[in-house]
């Protein structure tokens, strides 16, 4: 997966070297996220870093917290400045099809990252493959509880793809362990860290006899180990989650968190720009044509997971380092 990652950014780079005009005015590219957390501080940094090597403007947003009434606002806003492209990242897929069509339509290319909206006639998506990554949180959860055990599903959206694929992906990996009992309904805080650290207490309180959580999204593992840790439950209540802040990172080092699965939002950021600065520059079609499409004629750049334990903690970090995502 990496070579194949790292295959499409070197063709992409020398596409964009030879097609700098030093007279030529500056592109402007939009990255839109979905909240303010250091999870998207990462896709910021690997679209600035893109943004310095091709020499464009690339501007970023993220609301709040889920926040959908802004981003369609933000959207209008960089349409109406006539931005060069934009890529996205949907709270709700459905409720951005007619903004992304209109960009579309105005010659606007549009691409989806972290999480997709694939009726909105976006070109193509950029991040990981959630559902898949849902169901190795799932396996990881089983050998963690042994097979047995009552876990609650913790998330920020019950709209956005990414959070429904993970959650579909765990419960069918799950499935496979009949004696272990999810919780229903799944606890949604829209994004909102008190109401994750609150949701995850009342849970515990509701349920003495609970054996994990799985925090979906980035702010959730941290927030269930807020919890637990205040329930004096460490060891007896286990965490597997997703994303790998600075946070997560000392609650496995502390044995709080059991396993998480990182994202490599990184190249979501920095892929993002390097596709959206080649279609400005060499024009759209000539651009896809150079993409993989999969067996629907989609385009879809897997950016991959890695699952780090206490086992391999070093190792992650090496990794991190590597591609300048400091610790
Ligand atoms: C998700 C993002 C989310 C972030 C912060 C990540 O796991 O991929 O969609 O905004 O967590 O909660």
């Amino acid at each position: 997966m990496r070579s194949k990652i790292l295959c499409i950014l070197f063709i992409l780079c020398l596409i964009s070297s030879f097609s700098l005009d030093a007279n030529a005015k500056k592109i402007s590219i939009g990255v839109l996220g979905k909240s303010v957390h250091p999870y998207w501080d990462v896709v910021r940094k690997g679209m600035e870093d893109a943004a310095k090597k091709l020499d464009v403007d690339a501007m970023f947003y993220v609301p709040q917290s889920e926040d959908i009434s802004k981003q369609i606002e933000t959207l209008e806003t960089w349409i109406g400045m006539g931005i060069a492209g934009i890529s996205f990242a949907p709270s709700d897929p459905e409720a951005v099809v007619s903004v992304i069509k209109k960009a579309m339509k105005m010659g606007i290319p549009c691409i989806s990252n972290d999480t997709d909206a694939p009726k909105s006639g976006r070109l193509c998506y950029i991040g990981t493959d959630n559902y898949t990554a849902g169901r190795i949180a799932g396996e990881n959860m089983a050998k963690i509880l042994k097979g047995k055990g009552k876990v609650a599903i913790c998330t920020g959206s019950l709209t956005a793809m990414n959070s429904l694929e993970r959650i579909e992906g765990f419960k069918d990996a799950l499935s496979e362990s009949p004696d272990i009992v999810i919780v229903e309904p799944v606890l949604v805080d829209y994004e909102d860290t008190s109401r994750a650290v609150e949701l995850a207490e009342t849970v515990l309180l509701d349920n003495p006899d609970l054996s994990a959580f799985f925090g979906v999204y980035a702010f959730n593992g941290p927030s269930a180990a807020k919890a637990v840790k205040s329930a004096g439950k460490v060891g007896k209540v286990h965490i597997v989650c997703f994303d790998t802040t600075d946070e997560h990172l000392s609650l496995i080092e502390e044995g709080v968190i059991d396993a998480t699965v990182g994202q490599r939002q990184y190249f979501m950021g920095y892929l993002s720009v390097v596709l959206l600065a080649n279609m400005a520059r060499v024009g759209v079609e000539n651009m896809m044509m150079l993409l993989p499409q999969n067996e629907e004629g989609d385009v879809i750049i897997d950016t991959g997971v890695d699952v780090v334990t206490k086992n391999n903690l070093k190792d992650y970090v090496k990794l991190l380092n590597n591609w300048g995502v400091k610790r």
